[in-house]
């Protein structure tokens, strides 16, 4: 009886030891495992690393901008962006694209929604949108801050665009990232009533967030 009483434990605890290493070599292959693997996902990302799209305006005209009381406005806007994928092995899918006007941190127009594209490998596309506001209440300043704008002879619009993008790598697609495009359009605006649009025909480039 003493015999097995003293016998058991040390069994117990060879097993125990057996388990441990084997739990250990368990553990170093699949941290290895992993690590290799992140490691791999990390080098494949830094050589194709993609860059973001470059986005600029090429013209934007207001065909009308009038006031009902003082702060429902209409509103008219045309306007036509080049975007480009500046990648050389990246294509982009643009989902869910948003586009409107906005006056000094005031949205001016409605949102417009443009159809989702793809772009391959250094394309460029252009998009053109008609932006409209009805009735759309301002602040009261608007009015205001138009006829100074008149006075001093211009007028700085923003055009925003938000949306999605997936990069395309191969077969393989990514999830979906937000990104937002911020352009500024700078137009002449004198005191004389124009006759035709207000226009801004730069090529200014855009900032664009990812
Ligand atoms: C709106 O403004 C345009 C000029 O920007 C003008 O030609 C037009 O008559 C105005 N419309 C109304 C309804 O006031
Ligand atoms: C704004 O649009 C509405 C609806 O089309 C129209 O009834 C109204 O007269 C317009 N106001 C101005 C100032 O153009």
């Amino acid at each position: 009886m003493s015999h097995v009483l003293e016998k058991s434990p040390k069994h117990c605890a060879k097993q125990g030891l057996n388990i441990d290493q084997h739990h250990k070599k368990l553990f170093f292959f699949f941290s290895t495992l992993f690590t290799s693997i992140l490691s791999l996902i990390l080098v494949i990302w830094l050589i194709l690393r993609p860059s973001k799209p470059d986005f600029s305006l090429r013209e934007a005209d207001i065909y009308q901008l009038n006031l009902s009381g003082s702060h429902l406005l209409n509103s008219s806007l045309q306007l036509t962006l080049l975007s480009k994928n500046p990648n050389q092995k990246v294509g982009i899918y643009y989902d869910e694209l948003q586009v409107y006007a906005d006056y000094k941190g005031q949205q001016i127009t409605t949102y417009t929604s443009l159809p989702p594209f793809y772009q391959g490998h250094q394309d460029s596309n252009l998009l053109t949108a008609s932006l409209v506001g009805t009735w759309l209440p301002v602040a009261p300043s608007f009015g205001y801050e138009v006829g100074r704008d008149q006075t001093a002879g211009k007028l700085v619009l923003r055009l925003k665009v938000n949306g999605r993008l997936r990069w395309k790598v191969g077969t393989w697609v990514s999830g979906k990232y937000r990104f937002n495009v911020n352009c500024v359009a700078v137009m002449a605006f004198g005191p004389a009533i124009p006759t035709g649009p207000l226009t801004s025909k730069q090529g200014s480039h855009c900032a664009t967030t990812v």
